[in-house]
């Protein structure tokens, strides 16, 4: 039987934000949260097994040092739960910029999970599918839904997972102002870390979101799109106020960030509903409705940013190949 898999997943953008673990070995997150995921950046991760040992490629380059380390450990999950001992040829392709905060571990970690797992000859359910996925990254278990999805912090390794959250028939829609897509200083996974063991307001922050977790589910429960823009710019600040306060601090804004910010409050001024979020990076996410992509995607153009991107909502992941 053929030992090898493709599988494709898309990355997704936080309404309201995971930042900080409550366990680190078992990947657990202090707080639930909510994403959209997007069709306009995906991972496509074809794997292996069979080898003498795990090689990683990605986008065309071998990959060693922690990033590598990092798959190899996600590849013992999966040597655990199939009693396989051989090694794995993992060949990995990503439109997302990696590691500049536009969600690249994400949509590469739930393909890992997908591709590996059917690989190894597995057929995890959704859910186990997430529970895995979030164990190589925390993002990476919402994106292996499409559309809004909500992962349960939980209290253990089987109660923290993502599913899809019923479609709120709003025609949501994403721009991306790409401000810097180069390798961010600090990754997501140490800022979180630092935030938690240093900054006086996380405790604030995991506070405050979840309260703003409890409304964004209310929100999209009632189809109030105000709400869902209001709730995901003012968590995204709150996040990033929270690592404002960590030592060494933490800031990932760059001035066109702030100009992008700046001109999403236009365009609410003028009668333009939509909202910003911003992750581990200097990019700006503008959450909008579908009629009003062109008119923000021209607006943030025009401050001359490096790039923008607009993005209808994305599908699950999926298994696309399973050659022999
Ligand atoms: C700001 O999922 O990259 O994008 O679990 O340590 O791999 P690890 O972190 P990661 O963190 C994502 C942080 C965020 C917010 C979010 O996506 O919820």
């Amino acid at each position: 039987m053929s030992a090898r898999a493709t599988a494709v997943a898309h990355s997704n953008i936080a309404l309201i934000k995971y930042w900080g673990k409550a366990d680190t070995r078992l990947a657990l997150p202090a707080t639930s949260s909510v994403s959209l995921t997007l069709d306009a950046y995906l991972t496509e991760t074809t794997v292996e097994w069979g080898a003498d040992q795990d090689s990683i490629t990605l986008d065309g380059g071998r990959i060693g040092g922690v990033a590598a380390d990092r798959v190899r450990r996600f590849l013992d999950l999966v040597r655990d739960l199939s009693g396989r001992r051989d090694g794995a040829t993992v060949v990995s392709r990503n439109t997302v910029p990696t590691a500049a905060g536009l969600a690249s571990s994400a949509s590469g970690f739930a393909a890992l999970a997908a591709a590996s797992t059917a690989a190894a000859g597995l057929e995890p359910t959704p859910r186990e599918l997430s529970i895995l996925a979030r164990k190589g990254s925390g993002s990476a278990s919402r994106s292996v839904f499409g559309g809004l999805a909500v992962w349960y912090a939980g209290t253990d390794d089987a109660s923290s997972y993502a599913e899809p959250l019923p479609d709120p028939g709003l025609d949501l829609a994403m721009v991306v102002a790409v401000v810097n897509a180069g390798t961010k200083e600090i990754s997501s996974r140490d800022a979180m870390l630092l935030t938690a063991e240093t900054s006086p307001y996380y405790r604030a922050w995991v506070d405050a979101s979840r309260g703003d977790f409890d409304d964004m589910l209310a929100a999209v429960a009632a189809g109030d799109f105000t709400a869902i823009g209001e709730l995901a710019e003012s968590n995204a600040m709150r996040m990033h106020a929270s690592m404002l306060g960590a030592t060494p601090p933490i800031s990932y804004w760059e001035p066109d960030s702030v100009r992008c910010l700046r001109r999403v409050r236009e365009l609410r001024s003028a009668g333009v509903e939509c909202y910003a979020t911003m992750d581990a990076g200097p990019n700006v996410k503008i959450l909008c409705r579908r009629p009003d992509l062109d008119v923000i995607r021209d607006a943030v153009g025009s401050l001359g940013v490096a790039g923008v991107t607009t993005s209808l909502p994305g599908p699950g992941v999926r298994v696309t190949r399973d050659a022999s």
